[in-house]
Protein backbone atom coordinates (compact mmCIF):
# COMPACT_ATOMS: atom_id res chain seq x y z
CA UNK A 1 0.00 0.00 0.00
CA UNK A 2 1.17 3.73 -0.60
CA UNK A 3 2.03 5.59 1.97
CA UNK A 4 3.62 9.25 1.88
CA UNK A 5 6.79 10.10 3.09
CA UNK A 6 7.02 14.59 4.23
CA UNK A 7 10.13 15.77 5.37
CA UNK A 8 8.19 19.02 7.24
CA UNK A 9 9.74 22.17 8.07
CA UNK A 10 9.29 24.43 5.01
CA UNK A 11 7.02 27.16 4.67
CA UNK A 12 5.22 26.47 0.90
CA UNK A 13 5.50 29.09 -1.93
CA UNK A 14 3.95 29.07 -5.61
CA UNK A 15 0.41 28.30 -6.91
CA UNK A 16 -2.25 25.74 -6.83
CA UNK A 17 -5.13 25.40 -8.90
CA UNK A 18 -8.11 23.97 -7.76
CA UNK A 19 -10.20 21.06 -10.00
CA UNK A 20 -13.51 20.39 -10.16
CA UNK A 21 -15.11 19.02 -7.52
CA UNK A 22 -15.51 15.34 -6.69
CA UNK A 23 -18.87 15.41 -5.05
CA UNK A 24 -20.56 17.02 -7.93
CA UNK A 25 -18.86 15.09 -10.63
CA UNK A 26 -20.02 11.68 -8.80
CA UNK A 27 -23.72 12.54 -9.01
CA UNK A 28 -22.75 14.02 -12.45
CA UNK A 29 -22.13 10.71 -13.57
CA UNK A 30 -24.79 8.96 -11.78
CA UNK A 31 -27.18 11.36 -13.35
CA UNK A 32 -25.19 10.78 -16.62
CA UNK A 33 -26.99 7.41 -17.15
CA UNK A 34 -30.58 9.36 -17.18
CA UNK A 35 -29.97 11.06 -20.55
CA UNK A 36 -32.83 9.95 -23.12
CA UNK A 37 -30.35 10.67 -25.82
CA UNK A 38 -27.03 12.16 -26.47
CA UNK A 39 -23.55 11.74 -24.70
CA UNK A 40 -22.67 13.36 -21.32
CA UNK A 41 -19.38 15.29 -21.32
CA UNK A 42 -18.34 16.59 -17.99
CA UNK A 43 -15.29 19.05 -17.92
CA UNK A 44 -12.84 19.68 -15.63
CA UNK A 45 -12.45 16.47 -14.02
CA UNK A 46 -9.41 15.36 -11.75
CA UNK A 47 -7.82 11.90 -12.03
CA UNK A 48 -9.33 10.65 -8.47
CA UNK A 49 -9.88 6.83 -6.96
CA UNK A 50 -13.61 7.45 -5.94
CA UNK A 51 -14.08 8.56 -10.04
CA UNK A 52 -12.57 5.35 -11.16
CA UNK A 53 -14.80 3.10 -8.91
CA UNK A 54 -17.72 4.84 -10.52
CA UNK A 55 -16.52 4.66 -13.93
CA UNK A 56 -16.43 1.02 -12.79
CA UNK A 57 -19.99 0.93 -11.78
CA UNK A 58 -21.57 2.56 -14.71
CA UNK A 59 -19.80 -0.23 -16.92
CA UNK A 60 -21.38 -3.29 -14.94
CA UNK A 61 -24.96 -1.46 -15.94
CA UNK A 62 -23.81 -1.21 -19.08
CA UNK A 63 -22.84 1.87 -19.38
CA UNK A 64 -19.79 3.37 -21.76
CA UNK A 65 -17.21 5.54 -20.31
CA UNK A 66 -14.17 7.40 -20.95
CA UNK A 67 -11.89 9.52 -19.23
CA UNK A 68 -9.26 11.21 -21.21
CA UNK A 69 -6.72 12.17 -17.88
CA UNK A 70 -5.39 15.25 -20.62
CA UNK A 71 -7.92 17.04 -21.37
CA UNK A 72 -9.96 16.42 -18.06
CA UNK A 73 -13.20 15.20 -19.51
CA UNK A 74 -15.33 12.21 -18.72
CA UNK A 75 -17.98 11.17 -21.85
CA UNK A 76 -20.41 9.02 -20.66
CA UNK A 77 -22.93 7.18 -23.36
CA UNK A 78 -26.12 5.98 -21.28
CA UNK A 79 -27.67 4.44 -24.67
CA UNK A 80 -26.59 0.83 -23.94
CA UNK A 81 -27.65 0.84 -20.03
CA UNK A 82 -29.92 -2.58 -19.19
CA UNK A 83 -29.13 -3.75 -16.11
CA UNK A 84 -30.22 -1.71 -12.51
CA UNK A 85 -28.05 -3.79 -10.62
CA UNK A 86 -24.91 -2.32 -8.65
CA UNK A 87 -22.38 -5.24 -7.04
CA UNK A 88 -21.36 -5.02 -3.50
CA UNK A 89 -17.51 -5.30 -4.27
CA UNK A 90 -17.96 -2.40 -6.22
CA UNK A 91 -20.28 -0.06 -3.49
CA UNK A 92 -18.43 -1.20 -0.75
CA UNK A 93 -15.70 0.54 -2.13
CA UNK A 94 -17.33 3.90 -2.24
CA UNK A 95 -20.59 5.26 -0.05
CA UNK A 96 -21.47 7.56 -3.06
CA UNK A 97 -22.12 4.50 -5.47
CA UNK A 98 -25.74 4.50 -3.81
CA UNK A 99 -26.35 7.54 -5.64
CA UNK A 100 -26.89 5.35 -8.52
CA UNK A 101 -29.94 4.72 -6.38
CA UNK A 102 -31.72 7.72 -7.61
CA UNK A 103 -30.47 8.24 -10.97
CA UNK A 104 -32.23 4.26 -11.83
CA UNK A 105 -35.19 4.32 -9.95
CA UNK A 106 -35.91 7.60 -11.66
CA UNK A 107 -34.96 6.30 -15.45
CA UNK A 108 -35.56 2.68 -14.99
CA UNK A 109 -37.91 2.76 -11.84
CA UNK A 110 -35.99 -0.12 -10.12
CA UNK A 111 -32.48 -0.44 -8.37
CA UNK A 112 -31.14 -3.10 -6.56
CA UNK A 113 -28.24 -2.16 -4.71
CA UNK A 114 -25.80 -3.72 -2.00
CA UNK A 115 -26.37 -1.42 1.08
CA UNK A 116 -23.78 1.29 1.40
CA UNK A 117 -22.25 0.17 5.35
CA UNK A 118 -20.88 2.22 7.64
CA UNK A 119 -17.31 3.76 7.48
CA UNK A 120 -14.66 5.13 9.50
CA UNK A 121 -16.35 8.48 9.89
CA UNK A 122 -20.02 7.37 11.43
CA UNK A 123 -22.77 4.64 10.72
CA UNK A 124 -24.27 7.05 7.79
CA UNK A 125 -27.57 5.17 7.19
CA UNK A 126 -29.47 6.29 4.03
CA UNK A 127 -33.04 5.93 5.85
CA UNK A 128 -33.54 9.61 4.91
CA UNK A 129 -33.08 8.26 1.12
CA UNK A 130 -35.42 5.45 1.59
CA UNK A 131 -38.16 7.32 3.08
CA UNK A 132 -38.33 10.02 0.40
CA UNK A 133 -38.05 7.42 -2.13
CA UNK A 134 -41.05 5.59 -1.03
CA UNK A 135 -42.76 8.61 -0.73
CA UNK A 136 -42.55 9.09 -4.41
CA UNK A 137 -44.34 5.64 -4.58
CA UNK A 138 -41.34 3.32 -4.91
CA UNK A 139 -41.98 -0.20 -3.03
CA UNK A 140 -38.29 -0.34 -1.07
CA UNK A 141 -37.12 -3.87 0.32
CA UNK A 142 -33.95 -5.14 2.17
CA UNK A 143 -32.96 -8.37 0.35
CA UNK A 144 -29.66 -10.17 2.25
CA UNK A 145 -27.72 -7.06 2.58
CA UNK A 146 -29.22 -5.55 -0.78
CA UNK A 147 -31.61 -2.67 -1.25
CA UNK A 148 -34.35 -3.33 -3.49
CA UNK A 149 -36.92 -0.46 -5.17
CA UNK A 150 -39.37 -0.51 -7.91
CA UNK A 151 -42.04 1.80 -9.02
CA UNK A 152 -44.68 1.45 -11.92
CA UNK A 153 -44.29 5.27 -11.77
CA UNK A 154 -43.17 7.63 -9.49
CA UNK A 155 -45.65 10.37 -8.83
CA UNK A 156 -44.54 13.97 -7.24
CA UNK A 157 -44.53 14.04 -2.96
CA UNK A 158 -43.79 16.41 -0.29
CA UNK A 159 -40.73 14.99 1.77
CA UNK A 160 -39.45 16.60 4.70
CA UNK A 161 -36.16 15.40 5.38
CA UNK A 162 -35.31 15.26 9.06
CA UNK A 163 -31.62 16.86 8.36
CA UNK A 164 -30.60 17.91 5.22
CA UNK A 165 -28.57 15.48 3.92
CA UNK A 166 -26.49 16.31 0.83
CA UNK A 167 -26.57 12.80 -1.29
CA UNK A 168 -30.15 12.60 0.29
CA UNK A 169 -31.57 15.69 -1.55
CA UNK A 170 -29.04 14.61 -4.46
CA UNK A 171 -30.95 11.08 -4.81
CA UNK A 172 -34.38 12.55 -3.84
CA UNK A 173 -33.37 15.34 -7.16
CA UNK A 174 -32.80 12.37 -9.15
CA UNK A 175 -36.07 10.25 -8.49
CA UNK A 176 -38.43 13.18 -8.69
CA UNK A 177 -37.11 15.21 -12.27
CA UNK A 178 -38.91 11.97 -13.66
CA UNK A 179 -41.25 11.79 -11.45
CA UNK A 180 -44.98 12.75 -12.57
CA UNK A 181 -46.23 15.78 -11.02
CA UNK A 182 -44.30 18.34 -8.61
CA UNK A 183 -41.89 16.82 -6.05
CA UNK A 184 -41.15 19.52 -2.82
CA UNK A 185 -38.22 18.96 -0.77
CA UNK A 186 -38.25 20.61 2.41
CA UNK A 187 -35.12 20.51 5.00
CA UNK A 188 -33.17 19.98 1.47
CA UNK A 189 -29.31 20.61 1.81
CA UNK A 190 -28.41 24.05 0.21
CA UNK A 191 -24.58 22.92 -0.41
CA UNK A 192 -22.97 24.81 -3.65
CA UNK A 193 -22.76 21.37 -4.60
CA UNK A 194 -26.28 20.28 -4.44
CA UNK A 195 -27.17 24.00 -6.06
CA UNK A 196 -24.35 22.44 -8.73
CA UNK A 197 -25.72 19.39 -9.43
CA UNK A 198 -29.42 20.87 -9.87
CA UNK A 199 -28.13 23.17 -12.29
CA UNK A 200 -26.72 20.58 -13.94
CA UNK A 201 -30.33 18.64 -14.21
CA UNK A 202 -31.67 21.24 -15.55
CA UNK A 203 -29.25 22.10 -18.31
CA UNK A 204 -30.11 18.09 -18.85
CA UNK A 205 -34.13 19.21 -19.34
CA UNK A 206 -35.17 19.45 -15.64
CA UNK A 207 -37.43 21.43 -13.74
CA UNK A 208 -36.20 22.12 -10.68
CA UNK A 209 -36.05 25.33 -8.50
CA UNK A 210 -35.35 26.99 -4.93
CA UNK A 211 -31.70 25.25 -5.59
CA UNK A 212 -29.54 26.77 -3.26
CA UNK A 213 -32.14 27.12 -0.28
CA UNK A 214 -33.91 24.76 1.98
CA UNK A 215 -37.04 24.58 -0.10
CA UNK A 216 -36.18 22.57 -3.52
CA UNK A 217 -39.05 21.89 -6.48
CA UNK A 218 -39.13 20.01 -8.95
CA UNK A 219 -41.55 19.33 -11.42
CA UNK A 220 -41.28 15.93 -13.33
CA UNK A 221 -40.36 16.06 -16.85
CA UNK A 222 -40.52 13.47 -19.46
CA UNK A 223 -37.03 13.35 -21.15
CA UNK A 224 -33.79 14.30 -20.34
CA UNK A 225 -30.80 14.88 -22.84
CA UNK A 226 -27.32 14.69 -21.88
CA UNK A 227 -25.07 17.91 -22.04
CA UNK A 228 -21.46 19.14 -21.60
CA UNK A 229 -20.88 20.33 -18.40
CA UNK A 230 -18.26 22.08 -15.93
CA UNK A 231 -19.00 21.83 -12.33
CA UNK A 232 -18.14 24.27 -9.71
CA UNK A 233 -14.13 24.04 -8.03
CA UNK A 234 -14.26 21.90 -5.13
CA UNK A 235 -14.30 24.01 -1.89
CA UNK A 236 -12.86 21.29 0.54
CA UNK A 237 -9.58 21.00 -1.79
CA UNK A 238 -9.59 24.85 -1.96
CA UNK A 239 -9.46 25.00 2.12
CA UNK A 240 -7.09 22.17 2.65
CA UNK A 241 -4.78 23.85 0.13
CA UNK A 242 -5.44 27.31 2.23
CA UNK A 243 -4.48 25.49 5.82
CA UNK A 244 -1.39 24.42 3.86
CA UNK A 245 -0.15 27.55 3.62
CA UNK A 246 -1.65 28.67 7.08
CA UNK A 247 0.58 25.53 8.92
CA UNK A 248 3.32 25.81 7.16
CA UNK A 249 3.45 30.36 7.70
CA UNK A 250 3.85 29.41 3.89
CA UNK A 251 2.12 32.07 0.76
CA UNK A 252 0.55 29.95 -1.81
CA UNK A 253 -1.87 31.39 -4.66
CA UNK A 254 -4.56 29.17 -5.37
CA UNK A 255 -6.34 29.40 -8.63
CA UNK A 256 -10.49 28.71 -9.50
CA UNK A 257 -11.94 29.58 -6.13
CA UNK A 258 -15.21 30.74 -5.03
CA UNK A 259 -14.92 32.51 -2.48
CA UNK A 260 -18.84 33.13 -1.76
CA UNK A 261 -19.01 28.87 -1.22
CA UNK A 262 -16.34 29.50 0.66
CA UNK A 263 -16.44 32.65 2.87
CA UNK A 264 -16.79 31.00 7.01
CA UNK A 265 -13.81 29.23 6.04
CA UNK A 266 -11.94 32.42 5.14
CA UNK A 267 -13.48 34.25 8.45
CA UNK A 268 -12.08 31.46 10.50
CA UNK A 269 -8.58 31.34 8.63
CA UNK A 270 -8.27 35.50 9.17
CA UNK A 271 -9.57 34.98 12.48
CA UNK A 272 -6.07 32.46 12.74
CA UNK A 273 -3.86 34.96 11.87
CA UNK A 274 -3.51 34.05 8.07
CA UNK A 275 -4.56 36.98 5.50
CA UNK A 276 -5.81 36.86 2.48
CA UNK A 277 -5.29 38.75 -1.48
CA UNK A 278 -8.33 38.53 -3.70
CA UNK A 279 -6.61 38.70 -7.28
CA UNK A 280 -8.45 38.54 -10.52
CA UNK A 281 -10.08 35.64 -11.79
CA UNK A 282 -11.02 33.84 -8.63
CA UNK A 283 -7.53 33.77 -7.36
CA UNK A 284 -6.24 34.37 -3.81
CA UNK A 285 -3.05 34.51 -2.45
CA UNK A 286 -2.81 32.87 1.02
CA UNK A 287 -0.38 33.94 3.62
CA UNK A 288 0.08 31.88 6.75
CA UNK A 289 1.48 34.14 10.21
CA UNK A 290 4.58 33.21 12.25
CA UNK A 291 2.36 31.18 14.78
CA UNK A 292 -1.27 30.66 14.14
CA UNK A 293 -3.75 31.65 16.45
CA UNK A 294 -6.71 29.65 18.21
CA UNK A 295 -10.37 29.89 17.42
CA UNK A 296 -13.66 27.57 18.32
CA UNK A 297 -15.60 26.08 15.23
CA UNK A 298 -18.41 23.64 14.56
CA UNK A 299 -19.59 21.75 12.21
CA UNK A 300 -22.91 22.16 10.68
CA UNK A 301 -24.57 22.05 7.37
CA UNK A 302 -23.91 24.75 4.77
CA UNK A 303 -23.57 27.41 5.26
CA UNK A 304 -21.98 26.84 8.41
CA UNK A 305 -18.56 25.34 8.81
CA UNK A 306 -18.02 22.37 6.88
CA UNK A 307 -17.11 18.93 8.53
CA UNK A 308 -14.88 17.91 5.59
CA UNK A 309 -12.49 20.91 6.88
CA UNK A 310 -12.67 19.78 10.81
CA UNK A 311 -9.96 17.13 10.56
CA UNK A 312 -7.55 19.66 8.37
CA UNK A 313 -8.24 22.78 11.00
CA UNK A 314 -7.56 20.42 13.29
CA UNK A 315 -4.49 19.77 12.38
CA UNK A 316 -3.54 23.62 12.22
CA UNK A 317 -4.83 24.35 15.76
CA UNK A 318 -2.99 21.44 17.10
CA UNK A 319 0.16 23.75 16.38
CA UNK A 320 -1.65 27.05 17.10
CA UNK A 321 -1.22 29.49 20.14
CA UNK A 322 -4.03 29.03 22.57
CA UNK A 323 -6.88 25.97 23.26
CA UNK A 324 -9.38 25.98 20.74
CA UNK A 325 -13.08 23.88 21.18
CA UNK A 326 -13.44 22.26 18.18
CA UNK A 327 -17.79 20.68 17.91
CA UNK A 328 -18.33 18.01 15.01
CA UNK A 329 -22.10 17.62 14.85
CA UNK A 330 -22.39 16.33 11.48
CA UNK A 331 -20.31 12.73 11.86
CA UNK A 332 -20.38 11.09 14.91
CA UNK A 333 -16.86 9.39 14.69
CA UNK A 334 -14.88 12.44 13.21
CA UNK A 335 -12.07 12.46 15.26
CA UNK A 336 -10.17 9.52 14.95
CA UNK A 337 -7.58 11.67 13.35
CA UNK A 338 -6.90 13.40 16.97
CA UNK A 339 -5.60 10.14 18.28
CA UNK A 340 -3.00 10.49 15.18
CA UNK A 341 -1.93 14.31 15.52
CA UNK A 342 -1.25 13.06 19.21
CA UNK A 343 1.51 10.77 17.87
CA UNK A 344 2.84 13.71 16.77
CA UNK A 345 3.21 15.54 19.96
CA UNK A 346 -0.40 17.69 19.57
CA UNK A 347 -2.25 17.71 22.52
CA UNK A 348 -6.32 17.31 22.12
CA UNK A 349 -8.91 15.56 24.42
CA UNK A 350 -11.58 14.41 22.92
CA UNK A 351 -14.76 13.62 24.48
CA UNK A 352 -18.43 13.21 22.81
CA UNK A 353 -19.07 15.59 19.84
CA UNK A 354 -16.22 17.80 21.35
CA UNK A 355 -12.56 18.02 21.02
CA UNK A 356 -9.93 20.27 23.48
CA UNK A 357 -7.31 21.31 21.15
CA UNK A 358 -4.16 23.04 23.24
CA UNK A 359 -2.00 24.21 20.84
CA UNK A 360 1.95 23.05 20.81
CA UNK A 361 4.85 25.10 19.67
CA UNK A 362 5.59 22.40 17.24
CA UNK A 363 4.77 18.89 15.91
CA UNK A 364 7.40 16.13 15.26
CA UNK A 365 7.41 13.21 12.66
CA UNK A 366 5.96 10.03 13.62
CA UNK A 367 4.62 7.06 11.46
CA UNK A 368 0.61 7.66 11.33
CA UNK A 369 -1.98 6.34 9.55
CA UNK A 370 -5.20 8.20 8.03
CA UNK A 371 -8.73 6.51 8.28
CA UNK A 372 -10.32 8.45 5.87
CA UNK A 373 -9.99 10.91 3.00
CA UNK A 374 -9.74 14.55 5.23
CA UNK A 375 -8.30 13.05 8.10
CA UNK A 376 -5.30 11.49 5.55
CA UNK A 377 -4.84 15.41 4.77
CA UNK A 378 -4.82 16.81 7.70
CA UNK A 379 -2.07 14.31 8.53
CA UNK A 380 -0.22 15.22 5.62
CA UNK A 381 -0.93 19.03 6.43
CA UNK A 382 0.85 18.15 10.36
CA UNK A 383 3.54 16.47 8.49
CA UNK A 384 3.99 19.43 6.54
CA UNK A 385 4.55 21.63 9.61
CA UNK A 386 6.59 19.12 11.99
CA UNK A 387 9.92 18.90 12.85
CA UNK A 388 11.48 15.70 11.33
CA UNK A 389 10.18 12.56 9.36
CA UNK A 390 6.04 11.93 8.69
CA UNK A 391 5.01 8.66 7.36
CA UNK A 392 1.58 8.72 6.57
CA UNK A 393 0.13 5.46 5.54
CA UNK A 394 -3.29 4.08 3.90
CA UNK A 395 -2.60 6.82 1.40
CA UNK A 396 -5.28 5.58 -0.98
CA UNK A 397 -7.60 7.16 1.23
CA UNK A 398 -6.42 10.51 -0.01
CA UNK A 399 -6.72 9.51 -3.39
CA UNK A 400 -10.08 9.24 -3.55
CA UNK A 401 -10.65 13.01 -2.82
CA UNK A 402 -7.12 14.87 -3.70
CA UNK A 403 -5.52 14.66 -7.06
CA UNK A 404 -1.87 13.88 -6.90
CA UNK A 405 -1.94 15.48 -3.50
CA UNK A 406 2.36 14.92 -3.48
CA UNK A 407 2.81 16.07 -7.09
CA UNK A 408 1.19 19.48 -6.41
CA UNK A 409 2.68 19.61 -2.72
CA UNK A 410 6.38 19.23 -4.45
CA UNK A 411 5.91 21.78 -6.80
CA UNK A 412 4.96 24.67 -3.92
CA UNK A 413 8.63 23.10 -2.32
CA UNK A 414 7.17 20.42 0.20
CA UNK A 415 9.28 17.82 0.88
CA UNK A 416 6.75 15.08 0.48
CA UNK A 417 7.30 11.43 -1.94
CA UNK A 418 5.39 8.22 -2.31
CA UNK A 419 6.51 4.92 -1.17
CA UNK A 420 4.95 2.20 -0.33
CA UNK A 421 4.83 -0.18 2.76
CA UNK A 422 6.19 -3.40 1.42
CA UNK A 423 9.17 -3.15 2.85
CA UNK A 424 7.59 -3.16 6.44
CA UNK A 425 8.02 -6.56 8.29
N1 LIG B 1 -27.87 10.73 7.73
C1 LIG B 1 -28.81 9.87 8.25
N2 LIG B 1 -29.65 9.25 7.36
C2 LIG B 1 -29.58 9.45 6.02
C3 LIG B 1 -28.61 10.32 5.51
C4 LIG B 1 -27.76 10.95 6.40
O1 LIG B 1 -28.91 9.66 9.46
O2 LIG B 1 -30.38 8.85 5.27
C5 LIG B 1 -26.93 11.40 8.65
C6 LIG B 1 -25.48 10.94 8.44
O3 LIG B 1 -25.20 9.74 9.10
C7 LIG B 1 -24.70 12.13 8.94
C8 LIG B 1 -25.60 13.32 8.56
O4 LIG B 1 -26.90 12.79 8.35
O5 LIG B 1 -24.56 12.05 10.33
C9 LIG B 1 -25.17 14.08 7.31
O6 LIG B 1 -24.98 13.20 6.24
P1 LIG B 1 -25.17 13.59 4.71
O7 LIG B 1 -26.22 12.69 4.16
O8 LIG B 1 -25.35 15.06 4.54
O9 LIG B 1 -23.75 13.17 4.13
P2 LIG B 1 -23.50 12.40 2.77
O10 LIG B 1 -24.45 12.89 1.77
O11 LIG B 1 -23.42 10.95 3.03
C10 LIG B 1 -21.86 14.13 1.73
C11 LIG B 1 -20.46 14.13 1.20
C12 LIG B 1 -19.49 14.00 2.37
C13 LIG B 1 -19.72 15.18 3.32
C14 LIG B 1 -21.19 15.21 3.78
C15 LIG B 1 -21.53 16.41 4.64
C16 LIG B 1 -20.65 13.18 -1.02
C17 LIG B 1 -20.38 12.04 -1.91
N3 LIG B 1 -20.30 13.02 0.28
O12 LIG B 1 -22.05 12.89 2.40
O13 LIG B 1 -18.19 14.07 1.83
O14 LIG B 1 -18.90 15.05 4.45
O15 LIG B 1 -22.05 15.23 2.62
O16 LIG B 1 -21.29 17.58 3.95
O17 LIG B 1 -21.15 14.20 -1.45
C18 LIG B 1 -15.87 13.70 1.81
O18 LIG B 1 -15.84 14.24 0.68
O19 LIG B 1 -14.82 13.44 2.47
C19 LIG B 1 -17.16 13.37 2.42
C20 LIG B 1 -17.28 12.50 3.43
Amino acid sequence: MDRFIIEGGTPLRGKVAVEGVKNVILPMMCAALMADDGVTIIRDVPNLRDIKVLRMLIGELGGESEFDERERTITIDAARVDKTVAPYELVKQMRASFLLAGALLGKFGEFHISLPGGCAIGARPVNFHLEGFKKLGAAVTEESGHLVARADRLKGATICLDYPSHTGTENLMMAAVRAGGKTVIENAASDPEVRDFGNYLNAMGANISGLGTSTVMIDGVDRLTAVSYTPIPDRIVAGTYMCAAAVTAGEIEIENIHESDIRIVMDKLSNMGVEFEKKTGGTVMVKGPARLRSVDLTTIPYPGFPTDLQPPFMACLACAEGVSLIRETVFENRFIHAAELNRMGAYIRVAGDKAVVVGVPCLTGAPVMSSDLRAGAALVLAGLAAHGTTTVDRVYHIDRGYEKMETKLQALGAHITRGDDSEDT
